[in-house]
């Protein structure tokens, strides 16, 4: 079933919209039940959807908003995507992207975006760019202002602060003691002890493994116009190896968009979607027919079916990560998937306000 956000029973039905002032309905919005989109449903026609939409991985609630706020007083949707991405690289609770995003190995913030302009066919990166707040800020102006699609580390540092981008420390204390956490208890075999009892042998006394995350945010929306644009943004894998990029500032993996059929974009391990260039997997699905849903399911089919290596399979040969991917049509219909899943939601936002959407799935998470 392709999600209709429009529908004119929900809470944030464009009725509802009229009655309320635009923010404050939209805001009212978020936090209404999501309506569980299992596999099972994809038969189900698709309600076709007219005007502009904006979505995003669940952590941009807010930048959806932006976004939609932005599109309705007439913005391109490339500008407002990254305008609503830009709350939460600024955000510094959010570990997984922009300031305050988790560091690499030896404790640096290293960040990765990309942007997509469906109507000029044009994109731009940065990937490994330090001390850069607003990263997709300077991946919009590599798509702008050269020649070129992809910059990176010193490089894409030296262009933004040609551009007027002050460089600062982006790793605040709370990452900071993350990371410190994660090199303690990363191995009994090195020097790095964690917190302990002094009459303790100590280095018996680790604490649980950390579990290492690959947050990211992605936006797509579709503006006034009916221009399709897209924005991945993300501080990376956690504790990553210094210099290692992800799929968000590839072109085609960490998000893609073609004017005449949709947008796509994702979130989970980078490497998995790497392999599979899935997000423009997921467009050319989209453009063969496939509704978002069922374009997002297959993408995570595909890893699935690539994943081979004995150390990323669980006991019953499945991947033992996670992927999300987000798909919006120019229709205005939208889906997502997950390979775990059972609980995931992304957001959306259309004029009639803003709600979270169920993500399908391929194994339900225990
Ligand atoms: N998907 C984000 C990353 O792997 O860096």
């Amino acid at each position: 079933m392709t999600n209709d956000i429009d529908n004119p029973s929900s809470p944030s039905s464009r009725r509802d919209f009229l009655k309320t002032s635009a923010m404050a309905g939209i805001a009212a919005s978020f936090g209404v039940a999501p309506r569980v989109v299992g596999a099972s449903s994809l038969q189900a026609e698709p309600a076709a959807f007219a005007g502009p939409i904006a979505i995003s991985s669940r952590n941009g609630q807010q930048s959806v908003l932006k976004a939609m706020e932005l599109i309705q007083s007439g913005a391109d949707a490339l500008d407002a995507v990254v305008a609503g991405v830009n709350l939460v690289e600024e955000d510094p609770e959010d570990t997984s992207v922009g300031y305050g995003g988790l560091p690499n190995a030896l404790g640096v913030v290293q960040l990765d975006s990309a942007v997509m302009h469906g109507l000029t066919c044009r994109a731009g990166s940065v990937g490994c760019i330090e001390g850069i707040m607003y990263p997709s800020k300077v991946a919009k102006l590599v798509l702008e202002r050269t020649d070129h699609v992809n910059l990176v580390g010193q490089g894409a540092q030296d262009f933004a602060v040609m551009h007027g981008f002050p460089v600062q420390n982006l790793l605040t204390e709370k990452a900071r003691l993350e990371w410190v956490k994660w090199r303690e208890n990363m191995s009994t075999q090195d020097d790095y002890l964690p917190k302990h009892q002094p009459g303790s042998t100590g280095i018996g006394d680790l604490a649980a493994p950390i579990k290492r995350h690959w947050g990211t945010i992605h936006c797509s929306a579709i503006d006034l116009a009916g221009n399709i644009s897209c924005v991945t943004t993300t501080s990376g894998m956690a504790f990553k190896v210094p210099g290692r990029i992800g799929d968000s500032p590839v072109i085609g993996a960490g998000l893609y968009c073609d004017n005449t059929v949709g947008a796509a974009g994702s979130t989970g391990r980078g490497e998995a979607n790497l392999e599979n260039l899935a997000s423009f997997l997921i467009v050319e699905r989209m453009r063969a027919g496939d509704s978002p849903q069922a374009a997002c399911l297959y993408a995570c089919q595909r890893i699935a079916d690539h994943t081979k290596l004995a150390r990323l399979l669980d006991a019953n040969g499945r991947p033992d990560f996670n992927v999300q991917f987000y798909a919006l049509n120019i229709k205005g219909e939208v889906g997502g998937a997950e390979i775990w899943g059972g609980n995931g939601t992304f957001a959306a936002a259309t004029p009639a306000g803003g709600r979270l959407v169920d993500l399908a799935y391929l194994y339900k998470a225990k």
